[in-house]
């Protein structure tokens, strides 16, 4: 079969996931997709027609019209977005119709970073490799508290800790694809870690899978 090299990252909101998977892309020359992104634009979407976010028939209709080549991060990095994102997320056929794109994303050429829910468990589950990215929900309400502090966001940081365990909650006890580490997946827990050190870690874990794998 001919299928690239994969790499799965999972992990709650502000956990670095992406940032890691970012740049993991990039020092291993493979495409990247943050699946977060295929949720928001069907949570985006429903805002902004005014659908009530428990319609699961529009939120269906509005995934199928989902284009992965088509997303733009700053219109869908709203906090507004990723809560609505979080709630049509619950809704397996809305699930169904996004894992399918995001599976034909993960086979090109010569390899995918994939980073979000349930990529290791879900989305790729034959990845030869599977992060597990977390840190305590203190530490990763002050990196968004940090984040808004820096766009000029009058941020409250109680606030954002709520949301961040709510989110937390709603993401690990929805029924379908609940956020949880696949069996074989590695933990990384950021809560001390700079980026540079959180970089350098998967890297060690992924060159030694290559070495295993004559990669
Ligand atoms: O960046 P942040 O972690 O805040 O959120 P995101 O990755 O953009 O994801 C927004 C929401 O989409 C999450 O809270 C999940 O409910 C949902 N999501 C999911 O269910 N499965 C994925 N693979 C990715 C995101
Ligand atoms: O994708 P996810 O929501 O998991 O997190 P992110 O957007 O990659 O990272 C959230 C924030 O934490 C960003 O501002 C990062 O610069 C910061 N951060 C990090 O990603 N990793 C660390 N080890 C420390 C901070």
């Amino acid at each position: 079969k001919t299928q690239g090299f994969v790499i799965a990252i999972d992990g709650p909101a502000a956990s670095g996931k992406g940032t890691l998977a970012r740049r993991l892309a990039a020092h291993y020359g493979l495409h990247h997709l943050d699946t977060g992104l295929s949720y928001r634009a069907v949570g985006h979407a429903m805002l902004k027609a005014g659908s009530d976010l428990s319609d699961e028939m529009q939120a269906i209709a509005t995934a199928r019209d989902v284009e992965l080549a088509a997303l733009d991060r700053d219109v869908l990095s709203a906090h507004a977005v990723g809560e609505a994102a979080s709630k049509i997320a619950v809704i397996a056929q809305v699930r169904r119709i996004l894992v399918e794109k995001q599976r034909a994303f993960s086979r090109k050429l010569p390899g995918t970073v994939l980073d979000g829910r349930d990529i290791g468990t879900v989305v790729c589950p034959e990845a030869p490799v599977k992060l597990y990215v977390t840190a305590s929900a203190e530490v990763r309400a002050q990196r968004r508290y940090e984040e808004e502090i820096s766009k000029g966001i009058v941020a409250d940081f109680g606030r954002i800790l709520a949301d961040i365990k709510l989110r937390d909650e709603r993401d690990m006890d929805r029924q379908d694809s609940p956020l949880k580490p696949a069996q074989d997946a590695y933990l990384l827990d950021t809560s001390k870690m700079s980026i540079e050190a959180a970089f350098s870690a998967a890297c060690a874990i992924i060159d030694r899978v290559m070495a295993e794998n004559r990669i």
